[in-house]
């Protein structure tokens, strides 16, 4: 039988032979071709790679996000749902909404979200958390952390990971600190300061001693997360000091918060820097060792120590655990 030529065949054999545009998951390492008019969400779900879409692929929680690593050029304009959420959390360029995004050509691309905590922490359909309370004039514990060579490893990333990072590092403190009775009082870049006996002042000592190897133990599972989605992670220095201090209200007349002030606070801070100098993760001064003596596992002891910025030698107990 003689086939005469029909150029629909041949249309339809040049369609077959166009390469569909892929999308190269980032750490996965996983190509996968998506479909003409898909999003990238889409193109996720349907061939099975875990991508969180809190509100359904609406635009409304930015769980979705991904940072396109290499092709932006080869993504679709953001649409105007998608420009709304953009312009109110100050996505940069590379940040997009898999769920208003599709393709015309190749793209390397990381996921945001990637399991319930960062859930928690990015969508934007999540209630804010609770406001913290204060007091007055008391004795209470107060803890600095700061993280170790931060800016060696900021300085590798792109911003919009750095505060991604930094704020699961800050959700996870707060979590142990609120879960021993204390709260986060101040964040100083990647450090922060925590109180503890400003409501019940039983025992505060010991409960930031206890909130202290409670985040040492939340970093060295956060160092894992580093490790997998970065390739590198930090460590933290914790001080501890048990001190008289004020709680004053602090700032400009529309924007005025409670805070801790007093000697007692620098001290703390001085512990903390003191863990540089020794190679320790846990600190406490002495104050705060006598209210804890009965419970805590001393590993070093340092008499005689010169803290920056202060008059006088102090001694530094460092805390390894408690004694059941
Ligand atoms: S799934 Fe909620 S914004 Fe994309």
């Amino acid at each position: 039988m003689i086939r005469l030529f029909d150029p629909l065949d041949c249309a339809e054999t040049n369609r077959a032979i166009i390469p569909l545009p892929t999308i190269t998951y980032v750490p996965d390492n996983k190509s996968v071709e998506s479909e003409e008019g898909e999003t990238i969400l889409q193109t996720s779900l349907r061939l099975g790679i875990p991508h969180t879409h809190v509100c359904g692929g609406n635009a409304r929680c930015s769980t979705c996000r991904v940072i396109i690593l290499d092709g932006l050029e080869n993504c679709s304009q953001r649409n105007n749902r998608e420009q709304v959420l953009a312009h109110r959390l100050r996505f940069s360029p590379q940040i997009r909404l898999a769920c208003q995004t599709s393709i015309n050509g190749d793209v390397t691309l990381r996921r945001l979200v990637l399991d319930a905590e960062d859930v928690e922490l990015t969508s934007q359909l999540t209630p804010d958390k609770t406001p913290i309370s204060a007091g007055e004039e008391q004795k209470i514990a107060i803890l600095f952390a700061d993280i170790r060579k931060f800016t060696a490893f900021s300085e590798s990333l792109p911003p919009y990971d750095v505060i991604h990072v930094l704020n699961r590092y800050f959700d996870q403190m707060g979590k142990v600190i609120n879960l021993n009775g204390g709260y986060i009082d101040n964040y100083m870049g990647d450090g922060l300061m925590a109180l503890f006996g400003v409501d019940h002042p039983q025992e505060s000592t010991l409960s930031a001693v206890r909130a202290g190897l409670g985040m040492l133990e939340a970093v060295e599972q956060l160092r894992a997360y580093l490790e997998n989605i970065y390739g590198m992670s930090f460590q933290i220095g914790i001080g501890i000091h048990y001190g008289e201090i004020v709680l004053g209200s602090i700032g400009a007349k529309d924007a005025r918060r409670m805070t801790a002030i007093g000697d007692a606070v620098n001290l703390a801070s001085r512990v903390e820097q003191a863990n540089k100098e020794y190679g320790t993760q846990l600190l406490v001064s002495e104050h705060a060792y006598d209210e804890v003596r009965q419970h805590a596992r001393v590993g070093r002891e340092f008499a005689d120590t010169a803290l920056k910025g202060k008059s006088g030698k102090y001694k530094l107990y460092e805390i390894v655990g408690l004694k059941t």
